[in-house]
C-alpha cells in the first residue's frame, strides 16, 4: 500500500507588538497610503527583545502537536525554514528539538528564502512517503526585523516577523501532499541578498559601517520574477497531480505584495476568493509567511476537509515552489482537554529538565577527561 503524507496538525505564533503604517512613516519618509497601495501592508508584527526565530518556531511547534495530538517523541524529523536561524550553528531546529524533548527526531534548517517553507514540506512529505518516516514537524519561521534596514524605505516597509508549522503524518489513506515542484536559478542571487555574516564577509567593523548585515534586494526584478514564476508553479505542480486550475479550492501565495498576487491570480484566471491573503496583517514574512497563511485559511473555516489547496513560493536564491495539498484532517480540530493541555506542559517541563541534566552530565564528564 503507498504511504501518503498528511497535515494532522498545524500552529502560529507572532510576536504582540505592531507596527503600523504610520509608525514606520514616523521612522523613514514614507506614508500609509504609499504602502498600503504599492504593497497592500497595514502593519507587521515584530519581535521585541528576548524574542527569536526559536522562540517563535516552538510556540508554532507545540500547537501543532497539540493539534495533531501527537507526543513530541513520537516525531521522527524536524524542518526549520529560515533565513534568519537565531545562529549560523547549531541548527534552529535542534533548538527546537530538544525543547520539544523530541527525544527520537532528526532536525535541520534548510536555507531557500521565502520558498522554504514549500521546500520543507516538499523533503518531509517525500521522505514520509517514501517509509523513511512516519511524523514529521516542518516550520518556517523568520526574525527578519533584525536584518532590515530601518533607514530604507526600499525595503523596511515590506517585512515582519512570525512563525508557522504543520505536523506530517503518514497514512495509507488516498490525499494530503499530492505533489510538490521545485525550482532555484542561482544567477538571480544578487537581486535578493543578505552579504556579510558568511565565509565571503564575516561580520567586521567594515561590514557594520557598510551595512552589509543588511538585507538587500532589487525590488522590481523580484516582483517580475514572482509574477512569473507563482502562476508557472502552480499550474505544474496540478498538472503533476492530474488535476487542473479549476479543480482548485484555496490557493495560498507567499505573502509579499497585494500587487504580485493579484496579478498570480488574474494570469490563473481564478476568482479573487479562492486566493488566500492575509499579508494587510502580517507584511513578507519570508519562509513563515505560507504556513502561517494556511493557519488562518484553516482557522477561518477557508478550508474545508477535502479540498484542494496549492501553497506556492518564491523567493531568495533565486528559488520557487509549489505544494498540492488534498486536506483529510478534520475542521475545526479538536482541541485538546485541560488534562491534555497539563500533560503537554509537563512534557515540556520534563523537556528543559532532561537538557539541564544533560548539559549538567557533559560538564561532569569533562571534568573527569582533565583529570
Ligand atoms: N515610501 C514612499 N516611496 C517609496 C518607498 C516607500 N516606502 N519605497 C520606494 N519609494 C519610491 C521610490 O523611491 C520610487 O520613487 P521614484 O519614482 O521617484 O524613483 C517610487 O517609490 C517607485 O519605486 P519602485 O521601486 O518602482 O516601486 P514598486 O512599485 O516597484 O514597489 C516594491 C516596490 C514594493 C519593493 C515592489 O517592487 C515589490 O514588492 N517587489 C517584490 C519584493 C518581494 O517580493 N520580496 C520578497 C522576497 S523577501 C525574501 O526572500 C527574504
Amino acid at each position: 500500500m503507498k504511504t501518503h503524507a498528511h497535515i494532522v496538525g498545524w500552529g502560529k505564533s507572532v510576536p504582540q507588538h505592531v507596527l503600523t503604517n504610520d509608525d514606520l512613516a514616523r521612522m523613514v519618509d514614507t506614508s500609509d497610503g504609499w504602502i498600503r497601495t504599492r504593497t497592500g501592508i497595514a502593519e507587521r508584527h515584530i519581535v521585541v527583545d528576548g524574542e527569536t526565530t526559536f522562540s517563535m518556531s516552538l510556540h508554532a511547534a507545540q500547537r501543532s502537536l497539540e493539534v495533531a495530538g501527537l507526543n513530541p517523541s513520537q516525531l521522527d524529523l524536524i524542518v526549520v525554514a529560515t533565513v534568519t536561524p537565531d545562529y549560523a550553528f547549531p541548527a534552529t531546529a535542534c533548538l527546537v528539538q530538544d525543547a520539544l524533548g523530541a527525544t527520537r527526531a532528526a532536525a535541520f534548517d534548510l536555507s531557500a528564502g521565502c520558498t522554504g517553507f514549500v521546500y520543507g514540506l516538499s523533503v518531509a512529505a517525500n521522505l514520509i512517503s517514501a517509509g523513511v518516516y512516519e511524523n514529521a514537524l516542518v516550520i518556517g519561521a523568520e526574525t527578519l526585523s533584525r536584518i532590515t534596514d530601518w533607514s530604507d524605505r526600499d525595503t523596511c516597509v515590506l517585512f515582519g516577523d512570525g512563525a508557522g508549522a504543520v505536523v506530517l503524518q503518514a497514512n495509507g489513506a488516498e490525499g494530503g501532499v499530492l505533489s510538490t515542484v521545485l525550482g532555484a536559478d542561482g544567477s538571480g542571487g544578487d537581486l535578493l541578498c543578505l552579504p556579510a555574516g558568511g565565509s565571503k564577509h564575516p561580520a567586521s567593523h567594515h561590514t557594520v559601517a557598510e551595512g552589509l548585515h543588511y538585507l538587500r534586494m532589487k525590488g522590481r526584478e523580484v516582483f517580475r520574477f514572482a509574477v512569473r514564476t507563482m502562476p508557472a508553479a502552480t499550474r505544474e505542480v496540478l498538472e503533476q497531480a492530474g488535476l487542473e486550475v479549476s479543480d482548485l479550492n484555496l490557493l495560498i501565495p507567499h505573502q509579499a505584495n497585494q500587487r504580485i498576487i493579484e496579478a498570480a491570480t488574474r494570469l490563473l484566471k481564478l476568482p479573487s476568493e479562492t486566493v488566500f491573503s492575509n499579508l494587510e496583517r502580517y507584511g513578507n514574512t519570508s519562509a513563515a509567511s505560507i504556513p502561517i497563511a494556511l493557519c488562518e485559511a484553516a482557522e477561518e473555516g477557508r478550508i474545508q476537509r477535502d479540498d484542494l489547496v496549492v501553497c506556492v513560493g518564491f523567493g531568495a536564491g533565486l528559488t520557487w515552489g509549489a505544494a498540492a495539498i488534498r486536506w483529510s484532517a478534520p475542521l475545526p480540530p479538536v482541541p485538546p482537554s485541560r488534562w491534555e493541555k497539563v500533560r503537554y506542559q509537563l512534557r515540556y517541563r520534563y523537556a528543559a529538565l532532561r537538557s539541564l541534566v544533560r548539559r549538567f552530565l557533559r560538564w561532569l564528564f569533562a571534568l573527569g577527561v582533565k583529570e
